[in-house]
């Protein structure tokens, strides 16, 4: 038996304008996925949070890749990914995501792996991104493949593409790498650890789960692409220069200034259509007493990201605010084997 783990991941700012090239600053989240995996002729899943276990054939993981593959080709044609989506609702996601990487390493055999963790689903704070790096990683340890954290990368990328249609690859590369990262989208992708410039740790943050979206991450890109291209542009090129001048701050250490940019980012994606009532509801009282928020990920709901210079006024006024909060650590290690 093979263990591995993986962390999810916030947005510090950049979501959305990522997509159009600009860049983004991403941190790996104190909370993981961890998949117990071992060799079986069939490909077997266990999720307590999914529902009941569930068993398929390789051949059929496999053939369900391949369609997968096919759907997001005929999607990137006519830039509607709906096909793929469908594919891969619900459980479906694993089945492909397995499929795909028994594929491309040429593995005829199947595998076992019982999930469990405690990142909330499809709330922007990157869980299929988590599921495709602890997916590859885990089948690449049990049949002793030996793959790097790029080749491993690489994979999740592909499996993000079924789910997304064309994101970033910002989640699934912090999800991989871990750390505080500087990400940019390009030919190839540029992915730079901040370590270097920001060596001491994150503190005072705080998520809040305001309800998970009823839209996927596909479908909100999918609503940012439709909007008016003026609306739309205006808020990607203040959310890109925005994330330029976070790197600043953090690099100063100015956090005066990286509140303010947290609180721009957050009107930005409000002007982006991704924001809600709740969130921001949320997030002006956390500016009223003088601190940041800001939606993770697509947003339409979900995890906000929430600071302030005394981390228990905020987490009081997130309470009388009928919330939960959730203490969280940033810029944790990436996908590992555990012991
Ligand atoms: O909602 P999540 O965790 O899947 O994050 C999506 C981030 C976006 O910038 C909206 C899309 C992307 O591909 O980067």
């Amino acid at each position: 038996m093979v263990t591995v783990s993986v962390p999810g991941k916030v947005h510090l700012i950049g979501e959305h304008a990522v997509v159009y090239r600009e860049p983004a600053i991403l941190a790996a989240i104190g909370m993981r996925i961890a998949v117990g995996a071992r060799k079986t002729d069939s490909v077997r899943v266990s999720d307590r949070e999914m529902g009941p276990d569930l068993e398929w054939p390789v051949r059929e993981c496999k053939e369900a890749a391949e369609k997968a593959q096919r759907l997001w080709e005929e999607g990137n044609k006519k830039k509607d990914f709906s096909g793929v989506f469908s594919l891969v609702k619900g459980s479906n996601f694993k089945k492909v995501a397995i499929g795909h990487v028994l594929n491309k390493l040429n593995i005829d055999s199947g595998i076992s792996m019982g999930f469990s963790g405690n990142i909330p689903m499809g709330s922007g704070v990157g869980t299929s991104a988590a599921l495709a790096v602890v997916i590859a990683k885990a089948v690449s340890e049990v049949y002793g493949k030996g793959l790097d954290n790029l080749q491993v990368n690489e994979l999740a990328f592909d499996i993000e593409k079924f789910g997304h249609g064309l994101p970033s690859g910002g989640d699934n590369s912090v999800c991989c790498f871990g750390g505080l990262v500087w990400f940019k989208k390009g030919n190839p992708n540029t992915i730079e650890s901040l370590k270097g410039e920001v060596p001491y740790n994150l503190e005072n943050f705080v998520l809040v789960q305001t309800g998970k979206p009823v839209k996927t991450t596909g479908e909100l890109v999918q609503q940012v692409r439709d909007l008016d291209p003026s609306v739309r542009e205006s808020a990607v090129k203040a959310i890109g220069l925005a994330t330029q001048e976070m790197r600043k701050a953090l690099k100063e250490k100015d956090f005066g200034k990286m509140q303010a940019l947290i609180n721009l980012a957050q009107r930005n994606l409000k002007q982006l259509g991704v924001s809600t009532p709740e969130i921001d509801t949320l997030a002006e009282a956390v500016f009223k007493i003088g601190g940041a928020a800001k939606l993770c990920g697509a947003g339409g709901g979900g995890v906000v990201l929430c600071y302030h210079r005394d981390k228990e006024k905020l987490k009081n006024k997130i309470r009388e605010l009928g919330f939960e909060p959730m203490e969280v650590e940033l810029g944790v290690e990436g996908v590992r084997v555990e012991e």
